[in-house]
């Protein structure tokens, strides 16, 4: 049995309650990887501190994340915070030398980010990644797989999106991921970006110029009292980019990132064009992919049910269907996996492409705000 891998959570509202339902259902994997065991629970907010009360793992509860840093039974921090706290939690999480799986979008900013790598640069003995589960799905999978193989030619069009509709209650009440000093200037784009980052930056699709559409198109919204108060960030984004794979090939890429598309829960949708195949994925019809077949001269669109055919097996047959927290679990396999050194076919969003994520999202702001194609 491998040797578990003893975290605190720093941040144990709706991420991190993720996390401990993912620790305490690992098991469901058929291999043996090591455990993530919740030894201690990190909150202000007591009541969802005491949450991790259930988890029999947990410990130790701290309302001061630096006292947790200090218990040395924590071995590595699942750190899920307001984005203006990244910088710093982030920072002394690496600086106690403990390893982190901080959440997206990996610092608020630009400067935030560096300020994370810095502390890096300091402790290379730490191992540091972020969150970005939906490349996890078996059918993105097996459009890796295809992409590798160099099955789609020569690539004519890319788009990667995710697209919330929550927000189209004006009724709903404001919360920290729609205020600038807690979310920042991004607003959907720190928020959603890296949902449609991760597969492009891992196949090598990179962004060389962007030209950016933000919409800010609830000003206000009410707060827990009912009363209107500012909502000042970017409802939703679309960034068109001039990208250019290995292989030389540039061609337009579009990202989009949206909290107010109607009738979408938390659709993701991933779709890549090439001259010899194209395929597309969407977590509204989660267990497949498609993707064209030549008949001929034309092309069909054929339907292939991928099923639980996992990146780590599990127990599940793999003709039942995937899902959100499934893709979690595989998202911490690969986590731990990479930290103690085993095979990691797909890892975890990596902190030189969170550095990569930033420099877009500031070029889609100054492209908006001066109305012009920033190059990368
Ligand atoms: N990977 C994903 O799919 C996904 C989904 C949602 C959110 N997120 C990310 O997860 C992070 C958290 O988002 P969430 O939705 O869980 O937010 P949340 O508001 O549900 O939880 C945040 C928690 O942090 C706590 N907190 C605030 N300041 C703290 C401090 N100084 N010390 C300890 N705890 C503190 C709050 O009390 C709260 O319980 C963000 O970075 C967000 O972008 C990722």
């Amino acid at each position: 049995m491998s040797q578990p891998v003893r975290f605190g959570v720093i941040g144990c509202g709706l991420m991190g309650r993720e996390f401990a339902s993912v620790s305490m259902r690992w098991l469901h994997l058929a291999a043996d990887l090591p455990r993530p065991v919740i030894v201690a629970a990190c909150d202000l907010n007591q009541a969802n501190r005491d949450w991790f009360r259930q988890v029999p793992d947990t410990k130790y509860f701290y309302s001061d994340y630096k006292e947790m840093l200090a218990n040395p039974e924590v071995e590595a921090v699942y750190c899920a915070v307001p984005h203006h706290l990244h910088a710093q939690v982030y920072s002394d999480v690496i600086r106690a030398g403990k390893h982190l799986l901080g959440e997206k979008p990996f610092g608020m900013d630009l400067a935030a980010c560096e300020t994370i790598r810095q502390a890096m640069a300091e402790h290379p003995e730490v191992f540091v990644r972020c969150a970005s589960e939906f490349p996890y799905y078996p059918a993105v999978q097996q459009m890796v797989r295809w992409y590798r193989e160099g099955a789609f030619g020569q690539i004519i069009e890319a788009r990667f999106a995710i697209k919330h509709s929550s927000d189209m209650d004006l009724n709903k009440p404001i919360n920290w991921k729609r205020m600038r000093a807690a979310n920042g200037d991004y607003g959907c784009m720190g928020d959603l970006g890296i949902h449609t980052q991760h597969l492009p930056f891992r196949l090598g699709m990179f962004p060389r110029t962007v030209s950016a559409q933000l919409a800010n198109l609830v000003p206000t919204r009410p707060n827990e009292k009912g009363e209107p108060v500012p909502c000042e960030t970017w409802d939703n984004a679309l960034l068109l980019c001039e990208a250019q794979n290995d292989a030389g090939d540039r061609f337009p890429m579009q990202l989009e990132m949206k909290r107010m598309a109607p009738g979408c829960t938390n659709t993701v949708e991933y779709e890549i064009y090439g001259l010899k195949m194209s395929a597309k994925f969407s977590t509204d019809d989660p267990n497949a992919i498609r993707y064209t077949q030549a008949v001929g001269r034309e092309q069909a669109w054929a339907r292939l049910v991928v099923g639980q055919k996992t990146l780590y097996p599990t127990i599940t047959g793999s003709i039942f269907e995937f899902g959100f927290s499934d893709s979690l679990l595989q998202m911490f396999a690969a986590f731990v996996s990479e930290l103690r050194g085993l095979d990691c076919p797909f890892g975890c969003f990596t902190p030189d492409e969170a550095l990569r994520s930033h420099q877009l999202l500031t070029a889609a702001l100054e492209s908006y705000t001066q109305r012009r194609v920033v190059e990368l």
